[in-house]
């Protein structure tokens, strides 16, 4: 993938990066860091679970999956944001699994539902870097690279949350960059 590829729409998404909690975040919908079963878990995706409330998982195991490099839309239940979209990124097992390619697809894939769904701003965790473990850096590049090029026309906003501040300053390296 080159680096210098152009977006692909009209006027090209704005892409921010803040310290927040994502559960807070009022864009039209916010990413969860989902597992392929859809099931409650720790991190954000514990945290996404408890602010929604129990609708969520009765959406969730109404869809019942999601591949890796995949995402699938729910409602927002009692979260600001009118959708969660969950998006299945890759465990990190060394890089030679295709890592790099299914994190890239389920940033692609959540704006891909988000816009299909209606949403014009979305705001991401950073997907794979917590329990996942991938690693910060380079997951941060497929992000801030991916979001740049491949947001559908109706994307206006991205927003990355970053829960630290190691996470934000990565972002603003690579968003300055
Ligand atoms: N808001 C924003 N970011 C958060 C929040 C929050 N409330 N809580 C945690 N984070 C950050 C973490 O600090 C990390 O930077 O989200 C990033 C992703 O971490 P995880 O939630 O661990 O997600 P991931 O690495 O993709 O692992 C997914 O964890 O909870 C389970 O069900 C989930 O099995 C799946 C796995």
């Amino acid at each position: 993938m080159c680096a210098g590829r152009p977006y692909r729409g009209g006027v090209p998404p704005r892409l921010r990066a803040a310290l927040g909690d994502i559960t807070a975040e009022a864009t039209d919908a916010v990413v969860n860091a989902a597992n392929a079963g859809l099931a409650r878990g720790a991190g954000v995706c514990g945290a996404i679970f408890a602010a929604a409330g129990p609708g969520l998982a009765e959406a969730c195991s109404a869809i019942g999956g999601c591949p890796t490099g995949g995402a699938v839309v729910t409602p927002g239940f009692a979260l600001p944001a009118r959708f969660i979209v969950h998006a299945v990124g890759p465990v990190w097992s060394g890089g030679e699994q295709d890592e790099p390619e299914l994190l890239a697809s389920a940033y692609r894939r959540s704006l891909e539902v988000a816009a299909e769904a209606g949403a014009q701003s979305i705001a991401f965790p950073a997907i794979s870097t917590g329990i996942y473990r991938y690693p910060l850096v380079e997951a941060t590049e497929v992000a801030v690279r991916t979001c740049r090029h491949d947001a559908p026309p109706g994307i206006q906003l991205i927003r990355f949350v970053c829960f630290d501040d190691a996470t934000l300053a990565a972002y603003e390296r690579e968003l300055s960059g």
